[in-house]
């Protein structure tokens, strides 16, 4: 399974990094304005995949959104956008700072890949409007992003709310894609007894990773009512690829709303049963069995190099 892994690394991206390192075949990492600025979602892959001891490309791409203004969100990430342990200085920087055309140059040599964006839509819009070309190339898209419900706004998920005109033009391009929302995200908490179960995964990569879920889930824990621990949310979407007897879904059109006065963002889902639906254009995915999952993550981590 051939995979570009477009991210904001965030604390959940670092575990899709390393759940693709050893499951898929990633030709390339891209890295996205999101959780924070775009110096520091690159910074942060950058240490993740050393941590991977992975030597894949990584270009960095878009400082900002399409259209809206550029909101980060420290308020989960903290300042450095993956807050909560002490990481080593990355060995090395970027391989560039082009990802669209890294994309675009990659998809066409490789046919039939598949394009996993973790953070704001915005690479892979500018790839699709650049290069129309690409949807017939690429296997398809899985995105985590949207939901049922928002936690940005009532309505809208973060990745979806920091870029919707992107998002808009992802979902309306034609691709096929497997969308991994709130709803399907929310099921797998990193839990106290999963936090440990990570720690001691690995001596060395293991308490790094514990720490940034124990700031990642405490900063979830002081917003939330309810939660058990933070969401890995962005796991599921190469989780998806990789591991899809994990997961029911059930296939739905989707739209993104760009307009809505509190709508705006929201991935609207047409769950009717009206014969006159439009025709699906998403895998919506709706359970994922928690428990196998993190032992795949689990033994993700296991396979990082010894440092
Ligand atoms: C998404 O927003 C970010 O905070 C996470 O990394 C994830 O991609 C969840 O709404
Ligand atoms: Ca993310």
């Amino acid at each position: 399974m051939q995979i570009i892994l477009d991210c904001d690394p965030g604390h959940d991206d670092a575990f899709a990094l390393i759940v693709a390192s050893k499951f898929a075949d990633v030709l390339g990492v891209t890295t996205v304005a999101g959780n924070a600025p775009l110096s520091l979602t690159t910074k942060n892959a950058r240490i993740v995949l050393d941590l991977c001891g992975s030597s894949v490309p990584l270009h960095s791409g878009a400082s900002r959104p399409l259209v809206a203004q550029p909101i980060h969100a420290a308020y989960v990430h903290g300042e450095s956008g993956m807050d909560g342990a002490k990481l080593p200085e990355p060995s090395r920087p970027a391989d560039g700072t082009d990802a669209v055309h890294f994309i675009i140059d990659t998809v066409r040599s490789n046919k039939g890949l598949w394009l996993v964006p973790t953070g704001p839509l915005t690479n892979i819009a500018l790839a699709l409007r650049t290069a129309p070309d690409l949807v017939d190339k690429i296997a398809g898209i899985s995105i985590m992003g949207g939901g049922r419900f928002g936690n940005r706004t009532a309505t809208a998920e973060f990745n979806i709310w920091c870029d919707p005109e992107a998002a808009a033009a992802v979902f309306d391009s034609g691709a096929k894609i497997i969308m991994s929302g709130l709803h399907l995200t929310h099921q797998i908490m990193a839990t106290p007894k999963r936090i440990e179960m990570v720690r001691g995964a690995h001596k060395t990569v293991g308490p790094m990773l514990a720490g940034l879920l124990e700031f990642f889930s405490k900063m979830y824990k002081s917003l939330h009512d309810d939660f058990a621990g933070a969401p890995l949310h962005d796991v599921c979407a190469v989780l998806a690829l990789t591991h899809p007897e994990l997961f029911t879904a059930s296939e739905k059109h989707v739209v993104v709303e760009i307009d809505g006065a509190h709508t705006r963002g929201m991935t609207v889902i047409d769950d009717r049963h009206v014969l006159s639906r439009t025709k699906a254009n998403t895998r919506v995915l709706e359970t994922i069995d928690a428990d196998a999952a993190f032992a795949i993550i689990v033994d993700a981590i296991r396979a990082c190099p010894q440092r």
